[in-house]
This record gives C-alpha cells, sequence and structure tokens, in this order.
C-alpha cells in the first residue's frame, strides 16, 4: 500500500520514498491482478516486466493460478520463467495470446511507446501484436511529452549491411537532428550488441520532436534492412503507472 506513516506535529512529516525499483515492482504486481487461471501470458523483458513474471511464478505455486502458460519475450525471460517452472510455450503453438504484461521505455499521453533499449523489441512486438489485452507497467520517470524525448529510439537492423540501414536512418529523419547509432555491446572491442534474433541495433537519438508517428515508422519499415523499430503505436491497452502518490491505471 502507498500509506504513509504517522504524522507527528512535533517534527517534519515523514517522507515516504520508494526507490525505482519498488515502483516497477508496484506496477507489476498491479498488473498481475489481470493475470486468471487458464490464460495464454506473454512474458515481457527487463527489470520492471521481471517482477511480473516472479509474481506469477508466486502465485502458480500459492494455487492461486492455475493452467497458465507463458510465452516469453526474449531468451533472458525463457531462463527466468523456465527457473521459476513456468509453463512455457512460444507464438507457433499459441498465435493467440490472451494478455502480455511488459515494461516500456517511454510513455506518452497517447499511450505509445518506446521499447527495446533492453534490445527484445522484435520478439515483444510479435507477442505483444498477438495479444488480446497488453497490459505496460512502469515508473514514472517513463511518461514523456512525446515519442524520442528521452533517448534512444531502436531499430533492430540486418548485419549484413547495417551502415546502410544506419546512414538511411539518420537522413530519414535528418530534420529532427537524428543521430543514428550501431549500439555496442559494451565490451572493451566495441563489438556490435547482437539481438535474440542475431540481428543488430541502430540507436535513434532526435534533438526535436519528430512529429507524425505513423508516417515515421512507415517510412522505417520501408528501408531495406530494417526488421522492426522500438516504436509501439496504438498497441497498449492499459498502461500502470506507479509514482510516488500511488498508482495510476490509464486505459485506452
Ligand atoms: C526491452 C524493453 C523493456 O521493456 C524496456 O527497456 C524497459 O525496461 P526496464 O523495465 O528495465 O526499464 O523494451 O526490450
Amino acid at each position: 500500500s502507498m500509506e504513509a506513516g504517522p504524522l507527528s506535529p512535533l517534527s517534519s512529516p515523514p517522507r515516504l520514498v520508494l526507490t525505482q525499483d519498488e515502483l516497477k515492482k508496484i506496477a507489476a504486481y498491479k498488473a498481475v491482478e489481470f493475470v486468471k487461471s487458464g490464460m495464454v501470458i506473454g512474458l515481457g523483458t527487463g527489470s520492471t516486466a521481471k517482477h511480473a513474471v516472479d509474481r506469477i511464478a508466486d502465485l502458480l505455486h500459492q494455487g492461486k493460478l492455475k493452467n497458465i502458460i507463458g510465452i516469453p519475450t526474449s531468451k533472458k525471460t525463457h531462463q527466468q520463467a523456465l527457473s521459476l517452472g513456468i509453463p512455457l510455450s512460444d507464438l507457433n503453438s499459441h498465435p493467440n495470446v490472451d494478455l502480455a504484461i511488459d515494461g516500456a521505455d517511454e510513455v506518452d499521453s497517447d499511450l505509445n511507446l518506446v521499447k527495446g533499449r533492453g534490445g527484445s523489441l522484435l520478439r515483444e512486438k510479435m507477442i505483444e501484436s498477438a495479444c488480446t489485452k497488453f497490459v505496460v507497467i512502469v515508473d514514472e520517470s517513463k511518461l514523456v511529452s512525446h515519442i524520442g524525448a528521452n533517448g534512444a529510439m531502436p531499430v533492430e537492423v540486418v548485419p549484413f549491411c547495417w551502415k546502410f540501414s544506419q546512414e538511411r536512418l539518420q537522413q530519414l529523419f535528418y530534420y529532427s537532428g537524428c543521430m543514428a547509432k550501431l549500439r555496442s555491446n559494451g565490451g572493451e572491442n566495441g563489438e556490435p550488441f547482437v539481438t535474440d534474433n542475431g540481428n543488430y541495433i541502430v540507436d535513434l537519438f532526435f534533438k526535436k520532436d519528430i512529429g507524425d508517428l505513423r508516417a515515421a515508422s512507415d517510412a522505417i519499415l520501408r528501408l531495406p534492412g530494417v526488421v522492426e523499430h522500438g516504436m509501439f503505436l496504438g498497441m497498449a491497452t492499459t498502461v500502470i503507472v506507479a509514482g510516488e502518490l500511488g498508482v495510476t491505471v490509464k486505459n485506452k
């Protein structure tokens, strides 16, 4: 619960300060209230979604949820869910997903998202396009005035000619002051980051608002070598935001 402690008239009121990770957990637990027995559940990726997967496993082991099938959005989440004993499948066997729960890097006021700073955007987009209900879980730091305001917009590209994709992407958004950078794996030799699908990621950084998001999405997807991008437009059915003052549930 989000209740503050008792107020003393003699001292300044105690402030209940939650860490960012506690806020993520609050949002995740709230989302898992939507999970019912018998559902096929898309399991998200990242530090917020991780709490939801933990919670689903707890409820399964307590017998409060039964006959759940999880569809992981990444190899990492697959490993986590497997180690927790959640029954798993994939989109080929279960093309209709009842509910997906996942984090996001940015959320705008129309519930459009940026995802993929963790690198799992392609599987996330496939699974989250295939679900009836898509619940996004974030702490309030993810809320933005417009998409691209707060960091990278990732684009997954075929390695064969990543430079071509990088140059074409940067040109495409020239008037938005776009910088396109190949994501590195963080190692000393600066090797590229490789996705679960064996592709690379080009991160787009914008100096200005990119404007029409649908047009931007279409233009990116038309470039040869682009596999998918991290804008999730009109996909979220619910966004759960945990902040210092409580939890807000926004519906489409
Ligand atoms: C991974 C994602 C994640 O959902 C996104 O990066 C948010 O991660 P976190 O919950 O750790 O902030 O899209 O591809």
